[in-house]
C-alpha cells in the first residue's frame, strides 16, 4: 500500500495537502445531491467497482459522496458518445473513475486527434482544451470551467510573438503547448515538456539557424538549452506551481528522507533540475517511478500527480509537498457532469487562428514518436537570450 507523507510548503493560496479537500467532498455529496442523484443501490452496482482504483487515496467513508456522480457521468458518456481526457494532475477520482485517456499533454493531443466520439471533454485546463479542438474541430470540445487557464498561457499573446518575430527575423518560433491557440497559430512548431528538445532540434535543423525561440516558460527554455547546446531565444513566463520548488526545499526534503529520489518537471528552475535525480514530463515521471520502483520518491510537479501514480506503484512510498495548481483544480466530477449534462463551456477557436496553430501542433505530432524525453539533470544552468 503506498503511503502518502504529507509535507506541506510554504505555498500560500493554493497550499492544503489533500487535493480533493479544495472543492470538497462533503460539498460533492452537496453536489450530488443538488443534481438529485444519490448512493442507490442502482449506482453501487454501477459505480463500486471502479472504487478500487482509488481507494489508496479516498477513505471508504467518502466514496457515496463521489460514487452517483462518477455513475451518473460515465451513463451520460454512452448515452452521448464522448470521451473525457483527463491530465496527470486531476484528481485520483476523475482521474481514474471517469477518465477514458488519460496522461499528458502530448498524449491527449494524440488521443484527441486519433478519437471517434462525437463529445471530448477536457477534464485539463483551456490551452488543452483548444488544442483538441484544433486538431478535431468537427467534435464538440467541452470544458467543466472556463476559469480553467495557466499562468504561462496567460503571459503571452499572439501579438507578443509577431514583434518578436520582427525582432528576430528567421529565426524559427516553437511555443510550449501551453499557450492558447492565437500563439501556436503564430508559431512554426509546438511541443511539450515529452519532447521540447527534440522538437527545438528539429527546428534548428529545419531553419538550419543556430538560434531557436521557444515561448513562453522561460525555465523550460533554460532547460531546453541545457540539454541540446542550441541558442534560445526565451520569454519570461513562468509556471505559477513550479516555481515555487527551490533547492532549499529539496535540500530539506532529502535531509528528511534519507535515501530519497527526486524526480522534477522541466517547468522548474534550472538549479533545482540540476539538483534532482531525473526530470521529465508528467509521463515520463510516471514511467520513472513505474520502471524503477524507487522506496522512497517526490515528484517535484502538481500535487495530484503522486496520487494517480501511487495506483500504478503501490510499493513506492511518496513524499508529497502540496502543491496545487489552482486552474487544474477547477475541474470537478459536479463540473464534469453539468458540461455533459448541458453540453457548456463548449471551447470555439476561430477557423483562421485554428488551421495555423494546428499546422504547429502537426509539425510537432510529425515528429517520429517517442518515448517521452527524459533531461538530464546535474547541469549547469544555460544562459538564454530574454525577447
Ligand atoms: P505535461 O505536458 O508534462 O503533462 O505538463 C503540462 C503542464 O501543465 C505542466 O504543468
Ligand atoms: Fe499551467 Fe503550471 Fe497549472 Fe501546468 S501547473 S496548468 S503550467 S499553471
Amino acid at each position: 500500500m503506498a503511503r502518502i507523507i504529507d509535507a506541506p510548503l510554504t505555498h500560500g493560496e493554493s497550499g492544503g495537502c489533500d487535493p480533493r479537500a479544495v472543492h470538497g467532498t462533503w460539498g460533492a455529496l452537496n453536489a450530488a445531491a443538488q443534481r438529485g442523484l444519490a448512493y442507490t443501490p442502482a449506482v453501487r452496482a454501477k459505480a463500486d467497482a471502479l472504487y478500487e482504483r482509488v481507494k489508496h487515496v479516498v477513505p471508504a467513508v467518502e466514496w457515496p459522496a463521489y460514487a452517483p456522480l462518477i455513475a451518473a457521468i460515465n451513463e451520460m458518456k454512452r448515452e452521448k458518445n464522448a470521451v473525457i481526457l483527463a491530465h496527470n494532475y486531476m484528481t485520483s477520482e476523475i482521474f481514474h473513475c471517469v477518465g477514458d485517456f488519460r496522461g499528458d499533454s502530448l498524449q491527449l493531443a494524440r488521443e484527441a486527434a486519433a478519437t471517434d466520439a462525437a463529445i471530448i471533454v477536457q477534464a485539463g485546463v483551456h490551452f488543452m482544451a483548444e488544442t483538441s479542438k484544433c486538431l478535431a474541430p468537427e467534435k464538440t470540445v467541452l470544458i467543466p470551467d472556463l476559469r480553467a487557464g495557466c499562468s504561462l498561457a496567460a503571459s503571452i499573446t499572439g501579438a507578443d510573438v509577431r514583434l518578436i518575430k520582427a525582432r528576430y527575423p528567421g529565426v524559427p518560433v516553437v511555443t510550449y503547448v501551453n499557450t492558447s491557440a492565437e500563439v501556436k497559430a503564430e508559431s512554426d512548431g509546438c511541443c511539450t515538456s515529452s519532447n521540447a528538445a527534440a522538437v527545438v532540434e528539429w527546428a534548428a535543423r529545419a531553419w538550419n539557424s543556430d538560434r531557436v525561440i521557444l515561448l513562453p516558460d522561460e525555465f523550460l527554455a533554460k532547460n531546453v538549452a541545457a540539454q541540446t547546446g542550441i541558442g534560445i531565444v526565451a520569454w519570461h513566463g513562468r509556471c505559477e506551481v513550479h516555481e515555487r520548488f527551490s533547492v532549499e526545499d529539496l535540500a530539506e526534503m532529502r535531509a528528511a528522507h534519507p535515501g530519497l529520489v527526486v524526480l522534477a518537471h522541466p517547468e522548474c528552475p534550472p538549479d533545482v533540475m540540476a539538483a534532482a535525480d531525473f526530470a521529465g514530463s508528467t509521463a515520463a515521471l510516471q514511467d520513472y517511478v513505474v520502471e524503477n520502483r524507487p522506496t522512497k520518491v517526490v515528484l517535484l510537479t502538481e500535487c495530484s500527480m503522486s496520487d494517480n501514480v501511487a495506483a500504478a506503484a503501490p510499493d513506492v512510498d511518496f513524499i508529497r509537498p502540496c502543491n496545487l495548481c489552482p486552474h487544474m483544480k477547477r475541474i470537478t466530477l459536479e463540473g464534469i457532469y453539468d458540461a455533459l449534462k448541458h453540453m457548456q463551456h463548449e471551447v470555439v477557436v476561430p477557423e483562421d487562428i485554428r488551421v495555423r496553430a494546428k499546422r504547429a501542433i502537426d509539425a510537432m505530432l510529425a515528429l517520429p514518436k517517442e518515448k517521452p524525453r527524459a533531461f538530464a539533470t546535474g547541469r549547469p544552468e544555460a544562459a538564454v537570450e530574454l525577447a
